[in-house]
Protein backbone atom coordinates (compact mmCIF):
# COMPACT_ATOMS: atom_id res chain seq x y z
CA UNK A 1 0.00 0.00 0.00
CA UNK A 2 1.11 3.39 -0.87
CA UNK A 3 -0.59 7.27 -0.59
CA UNK A 4 -1.99 7.81 -3.84
CA UNK A 5 -0.04 10.35 -6.23
CA UNK A 6 -3.37 12.63 -6.70
CA UNK A 7 -2.76 16.33 -7.48
CA UNK A 8 -4.95 18.19 -5.71
CA UNK A 9 -5.37 20.72 -8.04
CA UNK A 10 -6.78 18.70 -10.91
CA UNK A 11 -9.54 17.25 -9.18
CA UNK A 12 -13.07 18.61 -9.74
CA UNK A 13 -13.07 19.32 -6.20
CA UNK A 14 -10.70 21.80 -6.58
CA UNK A 15 -11.45 23.50 -9.48
CA UNK A 16 -14.81 23.87 -7.11
CA UNK A 17 -13.07 25.57 -4.48
CA UNK A 18 -11.43 27.79 -6.77
CA UNK A 19 -14.70 29.00 -8.43
CA UNK A 20 -16.71 29.40 -5.23
CA UNK A 21 -13.62 31.12 -4.03
CA UNK A 22 -13.77 33.63 -7.09
CA UNK A 23 -17.15 33.90 -6.01
CA UNK A 24 -16.93 34.90 -2.41
CA UNK A 25 -13.77 37.04 -2.51
CA UNK A 26 -14.51 40.14 -1.34
CA UNK A 27 -17.13 39.27 0.82
CA UNK A 28 -15.99 39.82 4.43
CA UNK A 29 -16.45 37.32 8.00
CA UNK A 30 -18.29 40.73 9.28
CA UNK A 31 -20.58 40.07 6.42
CA UNK A 32 -21.07 36.39 6.76
CA UNK A 33 -21.60 37.44 10.90
CA UNK A 34 -24.06 39.70 9.61
CA UNK A 35 -26.37 37.59 7.64
CA UNK A 36 -25.96 34.74 10.15
CA UNK A 37 -25.60 35.44 13.67
CA UNK A 38 -25.41 31.90 14.55
CA UNK A 39 -22.89 31.25 13.17
CA UNK A 40 -20.63 30.06 16.24
CA UNK A 41 -23.28 26.99 16.20
CA UNK A 42 -22.26 26.02 13.32
CA UNK A 43 -18.69 26.22 13.36
CA UNK A 44 -17.95 25.02 16.58
CA UNK A 45 -16.35 21.45 17.99
CA UNK A 46 -16.63 20.20 21.07
CA UNK A 47 -14.60 16.94 22.27
CA UNK A 48 -13.47 16.36 25.35
CA UNK A 49 -12.42 19.50 27.15
CA UNK A 50 -11.40 21.28 23.85
CA UNK A 51 -14.24 23.58 22.32
CA UNK A 52 -12.85 24.72 18.62
CA UNK A 53 -14.81 27.79 17.77
CA UNK A 54 -13.93 28.59 13.78
CA UNK A 55 -16.52 30.46 13.04
CA UNK A 56 -14.66 33.11 12.55
CA UNK A 57 -13.38 32.46 9.16
CA UNK A 58 -13.97 33.58 5.87
CA UNK A 59 -16.47 30.11 5.33
CA UNK A 60 -19.84 29.06 4.84
CA UNK A 61 -21.05 26.07 4.94
CA UNK A 62 -20.93 25.24 1.01
CA UNK A 63 -17.30 26.39 1.79
CA UNK A 64 -16.78 23.53 4.31
CA UNK A 65 -18.86 21.38 1.94
CA UNK A 66 -16.56 21.82 -1.48
CA UNK A 67 -13.33 21.32 1.18
CA UNK A 68 -14.45 18.14 2.61
CA UNK A 69 -15.33 17.13 -0.89
CA UNK A 70 -11.48 17.96 -1.47
CA UNK A 71 -10.53 15.55 1.51
CA UNK A 72 -12.43 12.90 0.21
CA UNK A 73 -11.28 12.87 -3.17
CA UNK A 74 -8.21 12.93 -2.36
CA UNK A 75 -8.66 9.92 -0.55
CA UNK A 76 -8.11 11.29 3.23
CA UNK A 77 -9.71 7.92 4.87
CA UNK A 78 -7.61 5.68 2.95
CA UNK A 79 -4.70 7.62 3.83
CA UNK A 80 -5.33 7.61 7.56
CA UNK A 81 -5.94 4.37 7.84
CA UNK A 82 -2.55 3.58 6.02
CA UNK A 83 -0.93 6.20 8.43
CA UNK A 84 -2.63 4.09 11.95
CA UNK A 85 -2.00 0.70 10.17
CA UNK A 86 1.99 1.19 10.26
CA UNK A 87 1.97 1.40 5.79
CA UNK A 88 5.40 2.84 4.49
CA UNK A 89 4.14 6.02 3.91
CA UNK A 90 7.59 7.35 4.32
CA UNK A 91 8.35 6.22 0.90
CA UNK A 92 11.54 8.01 0.66
CA UNK A 93 13.02 6.32 3.38
CA UNK A 94 10.98 3.04 3.24
CA UNK A 95 9.75 3.38 6.74
CA UNK A 96 6.07 3.36 8.38
CA UNK A 97 5.18 6.10 10.55
CA UNK A 98 3.99 5.27 13.84
CA UNK A 99 4.58 7.84 16.89
CA UNK A 100 0.99 7.10 17.28
CA UNK A 101 1.82 3.30 18.44
CA UNK A 102 3.88 4.62 21.28
CA UNK A 103 0.47 6.12 22.48
CA UNK A 104 -2.01 3.29 21.71
CA UNK A 105 -3.06 1.11 24.68
CA UNK A 106 -1.02 -1.99 25.30
CA UNK A 107 -3.75 -3.90 23.97
CA UNK A 108 -3.50 -2.49 20.87
CA UNK A 109 -2.11 -4.73 18.03
CA UNK A 110 0.02 -2.35 15.51
CA UNK A 111 2.44 -4.18 12.84
CA UNK A 112 5.61 -3.25 11.09
CA UNK A 113 6.90 -6.30 8.74
CA UNK A 114 4.09 -8.15 10.37
CA UNK A 115 5.49 -8.33 13.78
CA UNK A 116 3.19 -6.07 16.61
CA UNK A 117 5.58 -3.39 17.95
CA UNK A 118 3.23 -2.96 21.08
CA UNK A 119 5.25 -5.28 23.30
CA UNK A 120 8.52 -3.35 22.62
CA UNK A 121 6.90 -0.22 23.54
CA UNK A 122 5.55 -1.50 26.74
CA UNK A 123 8.66 -3.00 27.06
CA UNK A 124 10.23 0.70 26.87
CA UNK A 125 8.05 2.21 28.63
CA UNK A 126 8.59 0.19 31.43
CA UNK A 127 12.27 0.52 31.76
CA UNK A 128 11.13 4.42 31.55
CA UNK A 129 8.75 3.97 34.42
CA UNK A 130 11.46 2.05 36.37
CA UNK A 131 14.26 4.78 35.83
CA UNK A 132 12.64 7.60 36.46
CA UNK A 133 11.13 6.47 39.50
CA UNK A 134 14.67 5.38 41.02
CA UNK A 135 16.00 8.67 39.77
CA UNK A 136 13.27 10.61 41.38
CA UNK A 137 13.00 8.81 44.39
CA UNK A 138 17.19 9.21 44.47
CA UNK A 139 17.31 5.35 44.84
CA UNK A 140 19.59 5.77 41.52
CA UNK A 141 22.77 7.77 43.06
CA UNK A 142 25.74 9.49 41.11
CA UNK A 143 29.61 8.24 41.98
CA UNK A 144 29.77 9.82 45.25
CA UNK A 145 26.74 8.39 46.56
CA UNK A 146 24.56 11.73 45.85
CA UNK A 147 21.04 11.31 44.31
CA UNK A 148 20.16 13.16 41.34
CA UNK A 149 19.69 16.75 41.47
CA UNK A 150 19.96 17.98 37.69
CA UNK A 151 19.07 16.33 34.46
CA UNK A 152 20.44 17.65 30.90
CA UNK A 153 19.20 16.40 27.59
CA UNK A 154 21.85 17.01 25.08
CA UNK A 155 19.58 16.22 21.35
CA UNK A 156 18.83 18.80 18.68
CA UNK A 157 15.95 19.13 16.57
CA UNK A 158 13.21 16.54 17.12
CA UNK A 159 15.43 15.23 20.03
CA UNK A 160 15.65 18.54 21.83
CA UNK A 161 12.30 20.31 20.94
CA UNK A 162 9.53 18.21 22.16
CA UNK A 163 11.18 18.08 25.41
CA UNK A 164 12.07 21.52 25.75
CA UNK A 165 8.51 22.47 24.71
CA UNK A 166 6.67 19.78 27.08
CA UNK A 167 9.03 20.21 30.23
CA UNK A 168 8.24 24.36 30.59
CA UNK A 169 4.86 23.71 29.85
CA UNK A 170 4.13 21.06 32.35
CA UNK A 171 6.41 23.11 34.88
CA UNK A 172 3.48 23.43 37.37
CA UNK A 173 3.50 19.41 37.48
CA UNK A 174 7.48 19.30 38.00
CA UNK A 175 9.14 17.87 40.76
CA UNK A 176 12.86 18.65 42.34
CA UNK A 177 14.65 17.99 39.30
CA UNK A 178 16.14 20.65 37.80
CA UNK A 179 16.01 20.37 33.70
CA UNK A 180 18.96 21.63 31.22
CA UNK A 181 18.97 21.64 27.35
CA UNK A 182 21.80 21.82 25.61
CA UNK A 183 21.49 21.64 22.00
CA UNK A 184 23.22 24.17 19.59
CA UNK A 185 26.83 23.27 18.34
CA UNK A 186 27.22 26.82 20.00
CA UNK A 187 30.09 25.84 22.69
CA UNK A 188 29.09 28.67 24.33
CA UNK A 189 25.50 26.77 24.69
CA UNK A 190 26.87 23.45 26.37
CA UNK A 191 29.65 26.22 28.38
CA UNK A 192 26.35 28.26 29.65
CA UNK A 193 24.91 24.63 31.05
CA UNK A 194 27.91 22.94 32.66
CA UNK A 195 28.52 26.27 34.69
CA UNK A 196 25.26 25.56 36.70
CA UNK A 197 25.88 21.72 37.04
CA UNK A 198 27.46 19.94 39.68
CA UNK A 199 28.90 16.32 37.99
CA UNK A 200 28.78 14.19 40.92
CA UNK A 201 24.62 14.85 41.05
CA UNK A 202 23.96 15.38 37.48
CA UNK A 203 22.74 12.86 35.12
CA UNK A 204 22.90 13.19 31.24
CA UNK A 205 20.19 11.76 28.32
CA UNK A 206 21.99 12.30 25.03
CA UNK A 207 19.12 11.70 22.79
CA UNK A 208 19.81 11.04 19.17
CA UNK A 209 18.13 8.91 16.92
CA UNK A 210 20.72 8.10 14.28
CA UNK A 211 23.71 9.22 16.83
CA UNK A 212 25.54 10.60 14.26
CA UNK A 213 24.44 14.39 14.50
CA UNK A 214 27.52 16.59 15.23
CA UNK A 215 25.59 19.07 17.54
CA UNK A 216 24.87 16.18 19.85
CA UNK A 217 27.76 14.18 19.53
CA UNK A 218 30.19 17.24 19.79
CA UNK A 219 28.26 18.32 23.07
CA UNK A 220 28.20 15.36 24.56
CA UNK A 221 32.55 14.94 24.08
CA UNK A 222 32.47 18.20 25.41
CA UNK A 223 30.81 17.58 29.07
CA UNK A 224 32.14 14.07 29.08
CA UNK A 225 35.45 15.65 29.05
CA UNK A 226 33.87 17.95 31.48
CA UNK A 227 32.71 14.94 33.43
CA UNK A 228 35.71 13.37 33.43
CA UNK A 229 37.73 15.86 35.18
CA UNK A 230 35.76 14.62 38.33
CA UNK A 231 34.70 11.56 37.97
CA UNK A 232 36.20 8.32 36.10
CA UNK A 233 35.86 6.32 33.41
CA UNK A 234 33.52 3.56 35.23
CA UNK A 235 31.59 6.92 36.66
CA UNK A 236 30.23 7.18 32.97
CA UNK A 237 27.62 4.46 33.76
CA UNK A 238 26.11 5.81 36.73
CA UNK A 239 26.03 9.34 34.70
CA UNK A 240 25.43 8.92 30.93
CA UNK A 241 22.51 7.49 29.33
CA UNK A 242 21.42 7.34 25.69
CA UNK A 243 17.99 7.32 23.62
CA UNK A 244 18.97 5.69 19.75
CA UNK A 245 18.36 3.44 17.04
CA UNK A 246 21.96 3.22 16.86
CA UNK A 247 23.37 0.69 20.13
CA UNK A 248 26.75 0.73 18.22
CA UNK A 249 27.65 4.31 18.11
CA UNK A 250 26.03 4.85 21.60
CA UNK A 251 28.52 1.80 23.23
CA UNK A 252 31.39 3.12 21.20
CA UNK A 253 30.71 6.51 23.27
CA UNK A 254 31.06 4.62 26.40
CA UNK A 255 27.23 4.15 27.57
CA UNK A 256 26.85 1.02 29.23
CA UNK A 257 24.29 -0.87 26.81
CA UNK A 258 22.00 -1.29 30.02
CA UNK A 259 21.63 2.38 29.94
CA UNK A 260 20.17 2.41 26.39
CA UNK A 261 16.92 3.62 25.54
CA UNK A 262 15.97 1.52 22.51
CA UNK A 263 13.40 4.01 19.68
CA UNK A 264 12.57 2.83 15.94
CA UNK A 265 13.36 3.92 12.88
CA UNK A 266 9.33 3.98 12.40
CA UNK A 267 9.30 7.09 14.97
CA UNK A 268 10.59 10.23 13.22
CA UNK A 269 12.29 12.68 15.19
CA UNK A 270 9.87 15.47 15.12
CA UNK A 271 7.17 13.28 16.16
CA UNK A 272 9.27 11.24 18.73
CA UNK A 273 8.53 12.74 21.95
CA UNK A 274 5.99 10.16 22.80
CA UNK A 275 8.99 7.59 22.88
CA UNK A 276 12.24 7.46 25.02
CA UNK A 277 13.28 10.91 23.64
CA UNK A 278 10.36 12.00 26.46
CA UNK A 279 12.55 10.74 29.24
CA UNK A 280 13.21 14.08 30.25
CA UNK A 281 9.95 14.85 30.45
CA UNK A 282 9.35 11.66 32.26
CA UNK A 283 12.12 12.44 34.89
CA UNK A 284 10.29 16.00 35.42
CA UNK A 285 7.61 15.84 35.80
CA UNK A 286 7.36 11.74 36.71
CA UNK A 287 6.14 9.01 34.70
CA UNK A 288 2.43 9.33 36.05
CA UNK A 289 2.31 12.74 34.72
CA UNK A 290 4.40 11.81 31.04
CA UNK A 291 1.61 8.80 30.96
CA UNK A 292 -1.30 10.93 30.96
CA UNK A 293 0.74 13.16 28.15
CA UNK A 294 0.73 9.70 26.21
CA UNK A 295 -3.11 9.67 27.29
CA UNK A 296 -4.16 12.25 26.02
CA UNK A 297 -2.44 12.38 22.78
CA UNK A 298 -4.08 8.66 22.10
CA UNK A 299 -7.75 10.13 22.80
CA UNK A 300 -6.86 12.51 20.20
CA UNK A 301 -5.84 9.88 17.64
CA UNK A 302 -9.05 8.16 18.61
CA UNK A 303 -10.79 11.34 17.88
CA UNK A 304 -9.13 11.96 14.04
CA UNK A 305 -9.73 8.03 13.23
CA UNK A 306 -13.23 7.88 14.14
CA UNK A 307 -14.97 11.22 14.03
CA UNK A 308 -16.60 12.13 10.91
CA UNK A 309 -14.28 14.69 8.83
CA UNK A 310 -17.26 17.08 9.32
CA UNK A 311 -16.44 16.76 12.86
CA UNK A 312 -12.90 16.21 12.99
CA UNK A 313 -10.91 19.45 14.36
CA UNK A 314 -7.69 18.38 12.54
CA UNK A 315 -9.45 17.78 9.52
CA UNK A 316 -11.34 20.82 9.75
CA UNK A 317 -8.14 22.74 11.12
CA UNK A 318 -6.01 20.99 8.51
CA UNK A 319 -8.66 21.93 5.42
CA UNK A 320 -8.85 26.00 6.59
CA UNK A 321 -5.28 26.01 6.95
CA UNK A 322 -5.28 24.93 3.19
CA UNK A 323 -8.43 27.11 2.39
CA UNK A 324 -6.08 30.27 3.17
CA UNK A 325 -3.05 28.90 1.72
CA UNK A 326 -4.04 27.57 -1.51
CA UNK A 327 -6.81 29.69 -2.55
CA UNK A 328 -6.24 33.17 -0.23
CA UNK A 329 -2.44 33.62 -0.65
CA UNK A 330 -1.93 33.11 3.51
CA UNK A 331 1.53 32.60 3.36
CA UNK A 332 2.13 31.78 7.09
CA UNK A 333 -0.37 31.21 10.06
CA UNK A 334 0.16 32.50 13.71
CA UNK A 335 -0.12 30.21 16.81
CA UNK A 336 -0.78 32.41 19.55
CA UNK A 337 -1.38 29.89 23.06
CA UNK A 338 -2.32 32.86 26.38
CA UNK A 339 -0.53 30.81 28.47
CA UNK A 340 2.94 31.30 29.70
CA UNK A 341 3.34 27.80 29.93
CA UNK A 342 3.16 27.73 25.98
CA UNK A 343 6.10 29.74 25.20
CA UNK A 344 7.87 27.02 23.12
CA UNK A 345 4.61 25.83 21.62
CA UNK A 346 5.51 27.72 18.49
CA UNK A 347 9.15 26.81 17.89
CA UNK A 348 8.35 23.17 18.25
CA UNK A 349 5.83 23.33 15.94
CA UNK A 350 7.85 25.57 13.37
CA UNK A 351 9.85 21.90 13.46
CA UNK A 352 6.88 19.62 13.08
CA UNK A 353 5.16 21.47 10.20
CA UNK A 354 7.94 23.17 8.23
CA UNK A 355 10.30 20.16 8.25
CA UNK A 356 7.48 18.10 7.03
CA UNK A 357 5.23 19.83 4.86
CA UNK A 358 7.95 22.11 3.52
CA UNK A 359 8.53 20.16 0.15
CA UNK A 360 8.06 20.92 -3.42
CA UNK A 361 7.61 17.36 -4.53
CA UNK A 362 5.04 15.82 -5.15
CA UNK A 363 4.56 12.43 -4.10
CA UNK A 364 4.46 11.39 -8.08
CA UNK A 365 8.24 12.62 -8.22
CA UNK A 366 7.09 16.25 -9.69
CA UNK A 367 7.58 19.35 -9.13
CA UNK A 368 4.21 20.70 -7.25
CA UNK A 369 2.89 24.15 -8.99
CA UNK A 370 0.52 25.16 -5.62
CA UNK A 371 1.97 26.62 -2.47
CA UNK A 372 2.67 23.60 0.15
CA UNK A 373 3.80 24.07 3.56
CA UNK A 374 2.82 27.01 5.81
CA UNK A 375 5.29 29.28 7.71
CA UNK A 376 4.58 28.63 11.37
CA UNK A 377 5.17 31.73 14.14
CA UNK A 378 3.85 32.81 17.57
CA UNK A 379 4.49 33.74 21.27
CA UNK A 380 2.70 33.98 24.14
CA UNK A 381 -0.51 36.86 24.62
CA UNK A 382 0.04 39.15 25.70
CA UNK A 383 3.42 39.57 24.32
CA UNK A 384 2.91 39.15 21.20
CA UNK A 385 0.20 41.80 21.71
CA UNK A 386 2.96 44.33 22.43
CA UNK A 387 5.35 42.96 19.58
CA UNK A 388 3.59 41.77 16.54
CA UNK A 389 -0.11 41.95 16.78
CA UNK A 390 0.36 45.69 14.91
CA UNK A 391 1.29 43.91 11.76
CA UNK A 392 -1.40 40.98 12.18
CA UNK A 393 -4.29 44.20 12.52
CA UNK A 394 -2.94 46.36 10.47
CA UNK A 395 -0.81 45.16 8.26
CA UNK A 396 -0.68 44.05 4.87
CA UNK A 397 -0.30 40.51 5.05
CA UNK A 398 -2.99 37.89 5.98
CA UNK A 399 -2.39 35.72 8.81
CA UNK A 400 -4.80 33.48 9.93
CA UNK A 401 -4.32 32.69 13.57
CA UNK A 402 -5.20 30.47 16.25
CA UNK A 403 -5.67 31.54 19.92
CA UNK A 404 -5.08 28.96 22.26
CA UNK A 405 -6.54 29.40 26.03
CA UNK A 406 -7.61 27.80 28.91
CA UNK A 407 -10.72 28.28 31.15
CA UNK A 408 -8.72 27.85 33.88
CA UNK A 409 -5.83 29.03 35.41
CA UNK A 410 -3.22 26.32 37.77
CA UNK A 411 -2.43 28.65 40.28
CA UNK A 412 -6.14 30.17 40.25
CA UNK A 413 -5.54 33.26 40.30
CA UNK A 414 -8.35 35.03 39.15
CA UNK A 415 -7.54 38.72 38.76
CA UNK A 416 -4.97 37.74 36.38
CA UNK A 417 -6.70 35.03 34.70
CA UNK A 418 -9.42 37.25 33.97
CA UNK A 419 -7.25 40.02 32.54
CA UNK A 420 -5.88 37.51 30.49
CA UNK A 421 -8.25 36.24 28.74
CA UNK A 422 -10.40 38.97 28.39
CA UNK A 423 -7.33 39.84 26.16
CA UNK A 424 -7.71 36.52 24.18
CA UNK A 425 -11.31 37.52 23.70
CA UNK A 426 -10.64 40.79 22.79
CA UNK A 427 -8.22 39.95 20.26
CA UNK A 428 -10.26 37.96 17.91
CA UNK A 429 -13.39 39.80 18.18
CA UNK A 430 -11.13 43.03 16.95
CA UNK A 431 -9.29 41.06 14.32
CA UNK A 432 -13.33 39.61 13.00
CA UNK A 433 -14.98 43.21 13.74
CA UNK A 434 -11.96 46.25 14.00
CA UNK A 435 -12.71 49.44 14.08
CA UNK A 436 -15.06 51.46 11.01
CA UNK A 437 -14.53 55.01 10.19
CA UNK A 438 -17.92 56.00 11.65
CA UNK A 439 -16.57 54.38 14.60
CA UNK A 440 -13.58 56.27 14.64
CA UNK A 441 -15.38 59.65 14.20
CA UNK A 442 -17.64 58.92 16.65
CA UNK A 443 -14.60 58.42 19.20
CA UNK A 444 -12.92 61.59 17.86
CA UNK A 445 -16.46 63.74 17.94
CA UNK A 446 -16.19 62.40 21.92
CA UNK A 447 -12.76 63.32 22.66
CA UNK A 448 -13.82 67.19 20.88
CA UNK A 449 -11.12 66.66 18.24
CA UNK A 450 -10.81 69.27 15.87
CA UNK A 451 -11.99 68.98 12.07
CA UNK A 452 -8.81 68.81 10.60
CA UNK A 453 -7.05 66.91 13.29
CA UNK A 454 -9.71 64.17 13.19
CA UNK A 455 -9.56 64.09 9.40
CA UNK A 456 -5.84 63.41 9.29
CA UNK A 457 -6.21 60.73 12.02
CA UNK A 458 -9.05 58.77 10.75
CA UNK A 459 -6.98 56.41 8.25
CA UNK A 460 -4.53 55.70 10.80
CA UNK A 461 -7.08 54.60 13.50
CA UNK A 462 -9.45 52.52 11.07
CA UNK A 463 -9.06 48.44 11.45
CA UNK A 464 -10.79 46.72 8.52
CA UNK A 465 -10.79 43.35 10.61
CA UNK A 466 -11.64 40.22 8.29
CA UNK A 467 -8.86 38.71 9.96
CA UNK A 468 -9.61 34.87 10.37
CA UNK A 469 -8.71 33.69 13.65
CA UNK A 470 -9.68 29.97 15.29
CA UNK A 471 -10.37 29.62 18.62
CA UNK A 472 -9.09 26.87 20.81
CA UNK A 473 -10.39 27.05 24.45
CA UNK A 474 -9.30 24.22 26.59
CA UNK A 475 -10.61 23.50 30.03
CA UNK A 476 -7.20 23.16 31.98
CA UNK A 477 -3.46 22.81 31.28
CA UNK A 478 -2.76 19.26 31.95
CA UNK A 479 -0.28 16.46 31.06
CA UNK A 480 -3.61 15.04 28.86
CA UNK A 481 -4.59 18.26 27.68
CA UNK A 482 -1.59 19.42 26.50
CA UNK A 483 -0.72 15.62 25.03
CA UNK A 484 -4.20 16.23 23.12
CA UNK A 485 -3.29 19.42 21.94
CA UNK A 486 -0.10 18.08 20.25
CA UNK A 487 -1.88 14.77 18.55
CA UNK A 488 -4.07 17.58 17.11
CA UNK A 489 -1.72 19.45 15.40
CA UNK A 490 0.15 16.22 14.24
CA UNK A 491 -2.39 15.46 12.17
CA UNK A 492 -3.43 18.67 11.06
CA UNK A 493 0.03 18.61 9.53
CA UNK A 494 -0.61 15.11 8.46
CA UNK A 495 -3.91 15.58 6.48
CA UNK A 496 -2.23 18.73 4.73
CA UNK A 497 0.64 16.91 3.40
CA UNK A 498 -1.95 14.38 2.21
CA UNK A 499 -4.07 16.72 0.41
CA UNK A 500 -0.68 18.52 -0.67
CA UNK A 501 0.03 15.43 -2.04
CA UNK A 502 3.81 15.34 -0.80
CA UNK A 503 5.51 13.12 1.62
CA UNK A 504 5.68 14.35 5.26
CA UNK A 505 7.77 12.29 6.80
CA UNK A 506 11.25 12.60 5.31
CA UNK A 507 13.35 15.68 5.78
CA UNK A 508 16.05 15.86 2.91
CA UNK A 509 15.66 19.35 2.64
CA UNK A 510 18.28 19.34 5.86
CA UNK A 511 20.94 17.08 4.34
CA UNK A 512 22.78 19.75 2.08
CA UNK A 513 23.55 22.21 4.63
CA UNK A 514 25.13 19.15 7.01
CA UNK A 515 26.98 18.39 3.50
CA UNK A 516 28.48 21.56 3.37
CA UNK A 517 29.18 22.42 6.86
CA UNK A 518 31.19 19.09 6.92
CA UNK A 519 33.84 19.89 4.16
CA UNK A 520 33.80 23.71 5.03
CA UNK A 521 34.46 22.62 8.71
CA UNK A 522 37.80 20.97 7.04
CA UNK A 523 38.99 23.74 5.17
CA UNK A 524 38.54 25.96 8.37
CA UNK A 525 40.75 23.85 10.24
CA UNK A 526 42.99 23.10 7.99
CA UNK A 527 43.06 27.44 6.99
CA UNK A 528 42.66 26.72 3.11
CA UNK A 529 39.21 28.20 1.33
CA UNK A 530 38.52 25.89 -1.60
CA UNK A 531 36.21 25.82 -4.32
CA UNK A 532 33.59 28.36 -3.74
CA UNK A 533 31.32 31.00 -5.49
CA UNK A 534 32.62 34.16 -5.20
CA UNK A 535 30.49 35.37 -1.46
CA UNK A 536 31.13 32.09 0.52
CA UNK A 537 35.13 32.26 -0.81
CA UNK A 538 35.24 35.80 0.64
CA UNK A 539 33.59 35.14 3.83
CA UNK A 540 35.34 32.27 4.99
CA UNK A 541 38.88 34.18 4.20
CA UNK A 542 37.50 37.25 6.36
CA UNK A 543 36.07 34.96 8.77
CA UNK A 544 40.15 32.90 8.90
CA UNK A 545 42.02 35.80 8.60
CA UNK A 546 40.01 37.82 11.52
CA UNK A 547 39.62 34.82 13.88
O1 LIG B 1 17.06 18.44 11.47
C1 LIG B 1 17.23 17.18 10.92
C2 LIG B 1 17.02 16.08 11.92
O2 LIG B 1 17.21 14.87 11.25
C3 LIG B 1 15.66 16.10 12.59
O3 LIG B 1 14.66 15.55 11.83
C4 LIG B 1 15.96 15.39 13.84
O4 LIG B 1 14.95 15.61 14.76
C5 LIG B 1 17.28 15.99 14.23
O5 LIG B 1 17.95 16.14 12.98
C6 LIG B 1 18.11 15.24 15.21
O6 LIG B 1 18.46 13.96 14.76
P1 LIG B 1 18.99 12.85 15.75
O7 LIG B 1 17.93 12.56 16.75
O8 LIG B 1 19.30 11.68 14.88
O9 LIG B 1 20.23 13.38 16.43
Amino acid sequence: MALNTTNPTGTEAWKNLQNHYNAIHGTTIQELFQQDNARAEKFNLQWNDFLVDYSKNNISQETVSLLLELANSIGLKDAVAQYFGGALINQTENRAVLHTALRAPESAVIKVDGENVIPEVYEVKNKIKNFTNKVISGERKGFTGKAFTDIVNIGIGGSDLGPVMAVEALQFYKNHLNTHFVSNVDGDHVNEIIKKLNPETTLFLIVSKTFTTQETLSNSETIKEWFLKSGSQEDIAKHFVAVSTNIQKVTEFGINPDNVFPMWDWVGGRFSLWSAVGLSIALAIGFDNYNQLLVGANELDEHFKSAEFDENIPVILALLSVWYNNFFGAESEALIPYTQYLSKLAPYLQQATMESNGKSVGRDGKPVDYQTGTIIWGEPGTNSQHAFFQLIHQGTKLIPTDFIGFVKPLYGNEDHHNKLMSNFFAQTEALLNGKTPAQVQAEFDKQGLSADKASYLLPFKVFTGNKPTNTILIQKLTPKSLGSLIALYEHKIFVQGVIWNIFSFDQWGVELGKQLANSILDEINSKTVKNHDSSTSFLLNHFLKNK
